[in-house]
């Protein structure tokens, strides 16, 4: 080989991805596990009525069968969000401009690669920073887009939001972009949801960008089958937060004596899940020291899913200083994107 291939080569040999890839704990795992020490589940279980932190509900099964939701027939919103997003990722990529893609709660990032593609197609550099509590699914997600995108750069984030908010660095590029997408706000309650955004303004500079998805208020026939599958796998996904409690705090509930139960509050505009008992039962959860009795048909409220009003939401992020400045939406009006710019 002559000198001046070999130094060709060097030039444009493409980086590994052991050089693109950064991944930051915010918190050491064994703080990630010992942190409340399940405070938080003595106190559900042990109020009335019982309830029990969402967050439970995805330990790596959880996260697996949510995974297998998103693609079934009933669950309109991950197909939705994915059209809209498509449709539109190249208009967010010229608005935006240069950027880096903050993506919270990124899962197995799926979405992502339509606004990576998006941005690629317009020459911008790729800077990716996924933001997630499971390390594990950061990093085997974060290596399959740096597989197929040989100039992204991913800077992942193992913690939670608030942690990963709080101690977000200036970016490299000109702006930022924080992703919020799959409706992932409706698991909040309206407090928590007030104090989220806050975090997100506080995290962007003036002129920066925050793009949320959000699932819209729709009839009760259209949004039960979605969280009452046909195949059952949505039962699954909520009873397995018992099982994630057996193995995390040596717990012994059977959860063929439970039952999913979800529904429509129209008053509230959200869907309600619970876990049913199928009998009077006792549990013990060893590792708090924790017995729990169950009345038979007693419930445990596992989640909320808040349904959205457009003009509603709007409201909200622009008195938090976060201006829609685009709102998308599908045919039917059921999912909605919003870009909205950080104003002073
Ligand atoms: C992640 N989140 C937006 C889902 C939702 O629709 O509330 C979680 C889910 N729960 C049951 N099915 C899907």
């Amino acid at each position: 080989m002559s000198i001046s291939k070999a130094a060709s080569s060097k030039v444009t040999s493409p980086k590994s991805i052991e050089e693109r890839l950064q991944i930051e704990r915010l918190v050491p795992a064994t703080e990630v596990v010992t942190s409340h020490a399940g405070t938080d589940v003595i106190q559900g279980l042990t109020q009335t009525p019982k309830t029990l932190p969402t967050r439970y509900l995805y330990d790596d099964r959880g996260s697996e069968l949510f995974e297998q939701i998103c693609e079934l027939p009933e669950y309109y919103l991950t197909r939705t969000e994915t059209k809209i997003l498509q449709q539109y990722a190249g208009e967010i990529a010229r608005i935006t401009g240069p950027c880096e893609l903050v993506e919270l709660g990124s899962g197995s990032s799926t979405k992502t690669r339509i606004l990576l593609e998006a941005y690629q197609q317009l020459g911008y550099p790729l800077l990716y920073v996924p933001i997630d509590v499971s390390a594990g699914i950061l990093e085997s997600s974060a290596r399959q887009l740096l597989a197929d995108y040989p100039d992204l750069k991913v800077n992942a984030l193992a913690g939670t939001y608030e942690l990963a908010l709080a101690q977000m660095l200036p970016s490299p590029l000109p702006c930022r972009m924080i992703g919020f997408i799959g409706s992932t706000l409706g698991n909040l309650k309206p407090q928590e949801s007030d104090i989220f955004l806050s975090q997100i303004t506080n995290a962007l500079e003036v002129g920066e960008y925050f793009l949320l998805g959000i699932d819209l208020q729709k009839p009760k026939y259209i949004l039960e089958p979605a969280y009452n599958d046909s195949q059952g796998v949505t039962a699954a996904f909520n009873l397995n937060i018992l099982e994630h409690l057996n193995q995390r705090f040596e717990g012994n509930f059977d959860p063929t004596q439970f039952e999913h139960w979800s529904f429509y509050n129209e008053t509230e505009n959200q869907i309600e899940s619970y876990l049913r008992s199928l009998r009077s039962q006792s549990v013990e959860l060893s590792a708090l020291n924790l017995t729990v009795n169950f009345a038979l048909g007693e419930t445990i409220h596992t989640e909320i899913s808040r349904k959205f009003d457009l003009n509603t939401i709007q409201k909200q992020l622009t008195a938090r200083g976060l201006v829609p400045l685009n709102v998308w939406t599908d045919p039917n009006q059921w999912f909605g994107l919003l870009l909205c710019q950080r104003q002073a």
